[in-house]
């Protein structure tokens, strides 16, 4: 009989868009959000990318009206999209600004993500009536969301505006350390998943390639989903490591291509002893290092110099002492096969 492989219960649940029912690793930074929007009716929420801002402000804001100011450029497109969802029957068409903002009704709650997406023009006058609202008696409560405050505090240009606009109420969201990345990922895992289908391994390796990734958390949740349809597409009922580093597979052909023989070599050792496993120690990768140097007639060169000149290009991982690859080691290995095995043809020819 056939058995049918299931790894993902519900792909729904890994997409960027979903909001969790459960938010870890941020009790402090929501309690901070609540009571600014209780006492002030405003917060601004800043992190860089994947530490979570639009999440925690939808999962804190719920009903409020969601618009990305990168989509929406202009104070006048902005209310438009506002109205569009709290007044769907209003129509907007050839009307000012200033009669958009009369029609927004008082206490509404707007999440305005990416703010420094508004067009420098517009940003100083749009966010000084926002906030100038609460004393025209039409307060509108707001979460904003921007990668770096001091940046938007510079493009605004005017301290006071930028004190009424943001007042006290601005959270920063941290990086996540590697043990709270991997809290998250087995939570998200535990809820999308099949039990047993991913192993602490696997969840580990993706969180040290989430770490060192510009995406972040985002690039964490991207790799768990892709690996998971990898290892599904390939009929198996469990996501192995190279499946991780099949899905982490983007510009590593290119940069190959640049790579000295000693480097190479060295990246075959460290490929070789990660094809099975997630992590390989250091007395494993001397050892094949060792083989390979013999098999290809070439001298060992300084173990620890290779490596870490790999770790610098991002080719090789340290952590905690063990070494891995975010790459497919069976591509790797077969690519440098092929390049030292030309160039020894080469070489045979000259001589
Ligand atoms: N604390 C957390 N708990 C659960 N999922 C999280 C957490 N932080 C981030 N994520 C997930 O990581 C991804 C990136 O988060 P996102 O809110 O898009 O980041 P940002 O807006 O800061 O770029 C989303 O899929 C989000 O659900
Ligand atoms: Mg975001």
């Amino acid at each position: 009989m056939l058995k049918t492989m299931r790894i993902i219960r519900s792909a729904q649940k890994l997409d960027l868009n979903y909001v969790p029912s459960r938010i870890l690793c941020r009790d402090r930074e929501i309690k901070r959000l609540r009571i600014a929007i209780e006492s002030g009716g405003r917060a601004i929420i800043c992190g860089e990318t994947g530490t979570g801002k639009t999440m925690l402000a939808k999962y804190f804001a719920r009903d409020a009206a969601y618009i990305n100011c990168f989509i929406n450029r202009t104070e006048h497109a902005i209310l438009e999209t506002i109205l569009g969802i709290l007044k769907p029957r209003f129509n907007p068409a050839g009307l000012s600004s200033r009669r958009l903002w009369e029609e927004i009704p008082q206490d509404s709650f707007i999440i305005l993500d990416e703010i420094e997406g508004i067009s420098v023009d517009d940003l100083p006058h749009f966010l000084y009536t926002l906030s100038r609202r609460a004393e025209t008696g039409k307060r509108v409560k707001y979460i904003a969301i921007t990668r770096d405050a001091d940046i938007l505090k510079q493009m605004v240009g005017d301290a006071a505006v930028w004190s009424t606009f943001a007042g006290k109420s601005i959270i920063h969201l941290e990086r996540y350390g590697k043990e709270e990345m991997v809290e998250i990922l087995s939570y998200r895992a535990s809820e999308a998943l099949y039990d047993g289908s991913i192993s602490e391994d696997v969840i580990s390796l993706i969180a040290d390639i989430a770490l060192r990734s510009e995406g972040h958390m985002r690039t964490g949740i991207e790799l768990l989903r892709n690996s998971a349809m990898i290892a599904e597409s390939e009929g198996r009922d469990h996501i192995e490591p190279e499946d991780v580093r099949e899905a982490n597979m983007d510009v590593w052909l290119d940069e190959m291509e640049i790579m000295d023989e000693e480097h190479l070599i060295m990246l075959l050792a460290v490929s070789l002893c990660c094809k099975e496993r997630a992590y390989a120690t250091i007395d494993d990768i001397k050892s094949t290092y060792i083989r390979v140097c013999e098999n290809y007639g070439s001298e060992p060169g300084d173990i620890d110099k290779l490596l870490r000149k790999l770790e610098m290009h991002g080719f090789v991982m340290k952590v905690d002492g063990t070494y891995t690859i975010p790459f497919p080691t069976g591509k790797i290995i077969q690519k440098i096969e092929k390049s030292i095995e030309k160039s020894g043809e080469l070489n045979s020819f000259i001589s």
